[in-house]
């Protein structure tokens, strides 16, 4: 059955940002495995996506088809209306439930074949795209973007009511623009513009890194809902301590230092068994610093792990540092 927008983000308004070289599947899982916030896929080039889901390419597959845990919106990127409307039909095809395009994405490399943030410029264009990756599926399809391209051009709310007439289902605003990149701080208020011009749910998105600031956003820029993306690093737990905060006033505390250790060790092995070890240990080694970066010795503990060691020799400096973590709290 189609996921209703509308009912999801009012029984949960707390969502998992999509992030490129982050929000694969393991951190989903982590992420899913302490609620049921809904998590977005990290971006992917529609016409890359279409190579892999027609040449049946079992990595891609996996990324689909292991979501044990709840709702996953796919996002795609891309340029060619009919592309991204192909990925999004063998998308839905493969079991997928929503589909997000991106159109907020600053990257130089993205904005150059003028896809992400680029469509931005281009509301022809965007609306073209839209309305294809709309008709393709029955899926509800969402879409992300920016304030707009620069501070002379903070198109969000017009584009946010094309997407709206062309089927789009739900609107997340990062309250940048795309010179902006990551700078500044994120514009909370602009983002009430494209409520005011719209009636689908709209999520707001950026800087939300406690409590405090996600009820902040949620007031300033009176959306239905929030995404939060860089304040997850190493705190996958943060959403559903989040959402319950939102949603029943409760102020959560951190997981203690012994069970953090537990969830270290299960993100290294659901990474070992999604990526294979060698490529596992590579990619968890960021993750482990984030998630070890306030603990005593953290520096001297990355040193560490950045070099060259094996999973087994990972493990023991990662039982050693948070053991010696809790001996000290406890003295
Ligand atoms: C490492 C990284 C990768 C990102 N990749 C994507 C992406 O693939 N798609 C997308 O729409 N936004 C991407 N973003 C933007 C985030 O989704 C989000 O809009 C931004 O980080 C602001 O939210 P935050 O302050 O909660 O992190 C990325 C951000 C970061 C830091």
């Amino acid at each position: 059955m189609s996921i209703n927008l509308n009912e999801l983000i009012k029984i949960n308004p707390v969502f998992l940002a999509p992030m490129s070289g982050v929000t694969d599947l393991p951190f989903r899982s982590q992420v899913q495995n302490f609620g049921d916030n809904l998590v977005f896929s990290e971006m992917n080039a529609s016409s890359e996506m279409v190579y892999l889901l027609k040449t049946n390419k079992q990595v891609f597959q996996n990324e689909i088809f292991n979501r044990k845990n709840g709702p996953v919106a796919f996002q795609i990127a891309g340029w060619d209306p009919y592309i991204m409307s192909t990925a999004a039909s063998l998308l839905e095809e493969r079991g997928v439930q929503i589909i997000d395009i991106n159109m907020g994405c600053p990257a130089k490399k993205v904005v150059k074949r003028y896809a992400g943030s680029a469509l931005m410029k281009d509301l022809s264009l965007a609306r073209d795209i839209i309305e294809s990756v709309v008709k393709a599926t029955s899926l509800p399809t969402t879409l992300k973007m920016r304030l707009g391209w620069d501070e002379d051009t903070k198109n969000a709310p017009e584009l946010a009511k094309i997407a709206e007439d062309n089927g789009i289902k739900m609107i997340t605003v990062h309250g940048r623009t795309k010179q902006q990149l990551y700078r500044g701080i994120a514009d909370w208020n602009f983002i009430s513009k494209v409520k005011q011009n719209v009636k689908i749910p709209v999520v707001a998105n950026g800087d939300i890194t406690c409590f405090d600031s996600a009820k902040t956003c949620l007031r300033e820029s009176t959306a239905d809902g929030i995404m939060v993306g860089r304040a997850c690093y190493g705190r996958p737990w943060f959403l559903s301590k989040l959402s319950k905060f939102l949603l029943k006033g409760t102020r959560e505390k951190d997981p203690d230092l012994l069970e953090q250790k537990y969830i270290v060790i299960s993100h290294i092995d659901k990474m070992l068994s999604h990526y294979g070890i060698e490529l596992g240990c590579r990619l968890s080694r960021k993750h482990i610093a984030w998630y070890t970066k306030s603990l005593p010795n953290s520096c001297q503990f990355r040193e560490k792990i950045f070099a060259k060691i094996s999973f087994g020799e990972m493990s023991s400096e990662i039982e050693r540092l948070f053991d010696h973590a809790t001996e000290k709290l406890a003295a």
